[in-house]
């Protein structure tokens, strides 16, 4: 049975002014955040023998037993919607620190790079109608174990993926085992101890894309209908996917379907005509899912597909400013609304997950499922680098100017909530899969 998804092109606006807004607000950060934001710094490497062993944080984890665990229950209730609920104060604190795991991009390692205030560590996201256990390194483990999970994406895939890697470095020892690519855009690690395989691959567009940022603000070119063979090529020996893209389609290029030029957006001077970036993120987010879908369904394997939707940044003003983004504490509920273009790109992602999961249902084993952490994360103003993207940027003094990250998320912190939930869904789907077996 042939797989084809038809194209729902419609543009969530036609205004010129809002489509351009999210490129104005991108055009006042120079070139040096732009090497920020897409070309990370190197990292140190993974010393193993740095890796904590809390007997406290293997016991808290460990494996759900029949006894302890009803797991009727958790398949006869309808799944819970970790979408909208609100940050409470939590005393506990994260699974690990700054200094425990070698794997946080420098730009991300808020404490080691001298922020004062800790008060970030210590929120839980509490959905409105169920609870979200904390993260258990060893279920993931054992969930996991004999296969191969990659995050594909861009540095919010990156983020997300070294939250894990530093959360699961607690209960295991994980073995880098390949490295290419400028930056480390495309490294692989081993757990011997479970036979589990943690990859990460860059690929902002998901499609195949040629990235130009890095002269400047000059124009991507997107190929919307060729998958980024970069990852399509290694999905035969992928068990489990992770898609976390959004904010390079904010920038200015052209796009290219079927080999001509559909149109552009931000390109002045081309002669292309502006359409803007959401019908285009649909129809790479399309393109992906179907190639995933295809490949694996087609070839009779199975496969688990999750897609993060896009994080809110939270810049209050000028990027090179004292104060890019200042809060300390999370919005309260209701206080900060989901709106505008967060709201936009996150639907989208939504609809696309929605539409793969229908034509998922065509083959036995493939699974899809949305990460839903647009609005928790838009919650979290305080949980960005700012200013200590770069270590101790005050030392010499408060300055007027100062490079602010207020895209990117402190490890540990919000992000680690992402896994939390990416651990939910994935012990939904054994349990389902118990049943029906
Ligand atoms: C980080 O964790 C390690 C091990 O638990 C601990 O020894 C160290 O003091 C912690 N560092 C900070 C800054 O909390
Ligand atoms: C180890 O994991 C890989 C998947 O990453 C799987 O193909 C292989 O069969 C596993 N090895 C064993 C001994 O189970
Ligand atoms: C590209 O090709 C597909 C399939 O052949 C078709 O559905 C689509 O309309 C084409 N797009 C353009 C812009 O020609
Ligand atoms: C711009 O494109 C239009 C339509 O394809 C064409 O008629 C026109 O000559 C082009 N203008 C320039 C300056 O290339």
């Amino acid at each position: 049975m042939g797989v084809s998804i038809p194209f729902k092109d419609q543009p969530h606006t036609t205004s010129l002014t809002r489509k351009l807004l999210p490129y104005t607000v991108y055009a006042l950060l120079p070139i040096a955040i732009f090497r920020l934001y897409f070309y990370p710094l190197p990292f140190p490497q993974p010393s193993t023998d740095q890796l904590p062993r809390s007997d406290r944080v293997i016991l808290s984890a460990s494996v759900p037993s029949s006894s302890s665990f009803s797991q009727e229950k958790i398949v006869n209730e309808a799944p819970c919607d970790y979408t909208n609920g609100k940050w409470v104060h939590d005393t506990v604190g994260p699974l690990y620190n700054g200094t425990t795991c070698g794997t946080i991009k420098d730009g991300q390692n808020c404490i080691t790079h001298g922020r004062p205030d800790l008060g970030y560590l210590y929120w839980r996201w509490e959905p409105r109608r169920c609870k979200l256990p904390r993260f258990g390194p060893n279920t993931f483990l054992q969930l996991l174990s004999n296969k191969h999970l990659a995050f594909v994406g861009d540095s919010m895939a990156r983020n997300q993926l070294e939250s894990l890697l530093c959360m699961l470095a607690t209960a295991a020892t994980p073995n880098l085992v390949y490295r290419d690519g400028e930056d480390n855009k495309f490294r692989r690690w081993h757990f011997a101890s479970h036979n589990i395989t943690i990859s990460v691959y860059w690929s902002p567009f998901l499609v195949r894309g040629v990235e130009k940022s890095k002269t400047g603000p000059d124009h991507n070119e997107l190929f919307l209908n060729h998958v980024d063979e970069r990852w399509g090529n290694d999905l035969n020996q992928i068990d489990m996917v992770v898609l976390s893209i959004g904010h390079w389609f904010l920038h200015p290029a052209v796009y290219y379907e079927n080999d001509s030029v559909l149109g552009c957006h931000f390109c002045p001077g081309l002669n292309h005509t502006e359409i803007g970036f959401y019908g285009v993120l649909k129809k790479a987010l399309k393109t992906a899912l179907k190639s995933i879908i295809e490949r694996k369904g087609t070839n009779g394997k199975w496969a688990d597909v999750i897609v993060t939707t896009f994080s809110p940044s939270h810049f209050e003003g000028d990027w090179d400013k004292a104060g890019a983004c200042p809060k300390t504490q999370p919005y309260k509920e209701g206080e900060k609304l989901l709106e505008g273009m967060d709201a936009d790109l996150r639907n989208i992602e939504v609809e696309e997950v929605e539409a793969a999961k229908e034509i998922a249902k065509q083959f036995q084993g493939l699974r899809v499922e949305v990460l839903d952490v647009t609005k928790l994360s838009l919650m979290r103003p305080d949980g960005h680098p700012g200013p200590y993207m770069y270590p101790f940027p005050f030392a010499n003094g408060l300055q007027e100017r100062v490079q602010n990250d207020c895209v990117h998320w402190c490890l540990p912190g919000p992000v680690d909530t992402w896994n939390q939930i990416l651990l939910e869904i994935m012990r939904r789907w054994r349990f389902q899969s118990w049943v029906e077996e």
